[in-house]
C-alpha cells in the first residue's frame, strides 16, 4: 500500500565546521533520524538517492543553502532542507527561511523534541511514491488506525465527511489494508450518472436484455469479485435502485438485467456520503433499512482545518508530485504560515488546486505568498478589508487593478489558462497589499502586524517600501 508508515527518516548531514560525534548522532537517532554525514557537496549525488531530508549548517550567510538547492534541483531530486545556524546570527536565520529552508534550528540544539518538531510531517511524505497518502495529524493517525482495524473485518463501512476531505482515499486504505487487497477495487460515483446507467453499471446485463444489448455485460459488482466495491455519494442513489442494492447486500447474490440465474457475489461494500443520510431518510429520499445495512461501521473524516498537522505534508506531497521538469519547489516560511491559517473549505482537493496554481505561477524554486491563490478570499481579508478607505487607497494607486471579487482564484485549471499571467500577478500583488494595509490598520505596531500576517518584520518593512514606491498613501499605516 502507498501509506508510508516508516518512522525513520533518512537524512543527509552536511556540517563544514565540525564533525558529528557519537552522542549527537545517537540523540538525533532517538528523534527518528538516520544520519548520513557527507563532507563536501560533491558527495551529495549518491547520498540524496535515499534521503528524505537534508540538514546543512550555515556560516555567516545563506549561500550554502542556495548552492544546495540548486544542486538538488539539477540532480532532479525533491528533498526539503533544514538549516542549522548559530543563535546569534539572526539575519542568516531569516535569510534561510526566506530562501525556503523547511526549518532553521540553532547549531547547539540537540534535544529530541526540537528535532522531532522540525521533522514532523516529513515522515509520511515519501517522494518516491507519486501518490502516497498523508495521515500525520494525530486526528488522522487515529482515523488511519481505526480504518486499519475495521479493514480486518468484513463489515460494511460508511465513510462520512465533507467534500474533498479524502473519503475515496480512506476507502482505498480500507481495501488495501484488508484481506482483499490483492483483489480489485472498483469505485462508482452514484451522483455522476443517470439512473438507468447506474443500474447497468452496477448489476450488468445479459445479451438481448434491451435494444442495443448485443452481448453479456458484467456489472461493477461482478468485476469486483474477491475485492471491494466503493459506492461514492450513495445518498444520491435513486430510491428504486436502493431496494435492489439492499437485496444484493443481504443475499450476496445478484441478477443481471434480463438475467435468470442469480450470481454469487464475494465483494465487500464501502459507501461514502457528504449528505446527512438521517435527514434524507426523513425526507423519504433514502431507505432506512439500507442505511442500517451500510452503516455497520461509520468512519468520519474531519475537515482539513480540524487536522492542521496534515496541511504542510499534503502541500509538500502535492509540490513533489506536480513539480515542473522535476525541479523541486519548496515553501517559504510565510507561505507555510498562510497555508496553515487558511480554513480550507474545499479540504484536500482545494489544497491540491492551490498548490497546482502555485506551481504554475512560481518561476523560481521557492513558493511565496504571492503564488498562493485560494478558492475563497481569506477570512482575514474578509474581516479587515471592510475599510473602504484602504480599498480606495489601493485602487487609486493602481487603476487597472481588478475588483476585489476577481481576486478569488478561478476554480478550474482551464480558467487559469485563459488568464494572462500579468493580470493574475497584479491581482495577487494588489490583494497582498490590501491584506498588509488591513493588518496594519488592525494592530498597534508593525511587529504585531507582521505577526498577524505570518511574515517577519523585515519582510513587512520591505513590502511597505514597495507600496510607497508605488505611490500608495501610507498615512493610514503610520
Ligand atoms: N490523506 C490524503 N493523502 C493524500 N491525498 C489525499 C488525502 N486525502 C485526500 N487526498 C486527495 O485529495 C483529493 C480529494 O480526495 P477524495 O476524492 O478522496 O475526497 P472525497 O472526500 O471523496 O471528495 P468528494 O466528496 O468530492 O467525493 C484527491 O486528489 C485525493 O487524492
Ligand atoms: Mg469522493
Amino acid at each position: 500500500m502507498n501509506t508510508s508508515t516508516s518512522n525513520v527518516l533518512q537524512a543527509v548531514w552536511l556540517d563544514p565546521f565540525s564533525p558529528l560525534d557519537d552522542e549527537q548522532r545517537a540523540q538525533l537517532g532517538e528523534a527518528g533520524l538516520a544520519l548520513h554525514a557527507i563532507s563536501t557537496l560533491g558527495d551529495l549525488t549518491l547520498a540524496l538517492k535515499r534521503a528524505h531530508v537534508m540538514i546543512i549548517r550555515l556560516g555567516d550567510s545563506a549561500d550554502l543553502l542556495r548552492e544546495v538547492q540548486t544542486l538538488i534541483g539539477q540532480l532532479g531530486f525533491n528533498v526539503p532542507v533544514i538549516c542549522r545556524v548559530e543563535r546569534r546570527r539572526m539575519e542568516v536565520t531569516v535569510d534561510a527561511m526566506r530562501h525556503g529552508a523547511m526549518h532553521v534550528l540553532p547549531t547547539d540544539e540537540w534535544s529530541v523534541a526540537a528535532w522531532q518538531g522540525a521533522t514532523q510531517g516529513m515522515q509520511m511524505v515519501d517522494s518516491n511514491h507519486p501518490k502516497s497518502f498523508v495521515f500525520v495529524d494525530p486526528v488522522s493517525q487515529h482515523l488511519l488506525a481505526l480504518a486499519q482495524r475495521v479493514a480486518q473485518t468484513e463489515v460494511t463501512a460508511l465513510l462520512v465527511g465533507p467534500t474533498g476531505a479524502g473519503k475515496e482515499v480512506l476507502a482505498r486504505v480500507l481495501h488495501e489494508s484488508s484481506q482483499r487487497a490483492k483483489g480489485p477495487f472498483v469505485a462508482l460515483n452514484c451522483s455522476a450518472l443517470p439512473e438507468h446507467l447506474i443500474e447497468d453499471m452496477l448489476f450488468g446485463h445479459e445479451k438481448g436484455a434491451f435494444t442495443g444489448a448485443h452481448k453479456d455485460h458484467k456489472g461493477l459488482f461482478e468485476q469486483a469479485q474477491g475485492g471491494t466495491v466503493f459506492l461514492d455519494e450513495i445518498g444520491e442513489m435513486p430510491i428504486h435502485l436502493q431496494a435492489k442494492l439492499l437485496r444484493v447486500l443481504q443475499e450476496k447474490k445478484l441478477n443481471r438485467l434480463g438475467g435468470e440465474a442469480a450470481i454469487d457475489l464475494d465483494v465487500r461494500v464501502i459507501a461514502a456520503t457528504n449528505k446527512d443520510l438521517r435527514q434524507a431518510i426523513e425526507a423519504r429520499e433514502f431507505r432506512e433499512d439500507l442505511y442500517f445495512r451500510i452503516s455497520t461501521f461509520r468512519l468520519r473524516i474531519q475537515p482539513l482545518c480540524e487536522r492542521p498537522g496534515d496541511i504542510l505534508p499534503l502541500a509538500m506531497q502535492a509540490l513533489n508530485r506536480l513539480a515542473k521538469d522535476n525541479i523541486p519547489l519548496s515553501l517559504s516560511i510565510e507561505s507555510q504560515l498562510m497555508l496553515q491559517q487558511y480554513p480550507w473549505p474545499g479540504n484536500v482537493r482545494e489544497l491540491e488546486n492551490v498548490i497546482q496554481r502555485a506551481v504554475v505561477l512560481c518561476r523560481g524554486c521557492v513558493v511565496t505568498p504571492a503564488h498562493l491563490m485560494f478558492d475563497e478570499t481569506q477570512p482575514m481579508m474578509l474581516h479587515s478589508i471592510a475599510d473602504t478607505h484602504i480599498l480606495k487607497a489601493v485602487h487609486v494607486a493602481e487603476p487597472a487593478t481588478p475588483s476585489p471579487d476577481s481576486f478569488m482564484a478561478p476554480n478550474s485549471s482551464d480558467d487559469m489558462k485563459v488568464t494572462a499571467p500579468e493580470d493574475l500577478m497584479s491581482a495577487v500583488k494588489a490583494s497582498e497589499h490590501q491584506v498588509i494595509l488591513a493588518a496594519i490598520q488592525a494592530t498597534e505596531s508593525r511587529v504585531e502586524a507582521a505577526k498577524k500576517l505570518g511574515i517577519s518584520p523585515r519582510t513587512l518593512r520591505y513590502k511597505l517600501a514597495q507600496l510607497r514606491e508605488r505611490g500608495m498613501d501610507l498615512a493610514v499605516a503610520a
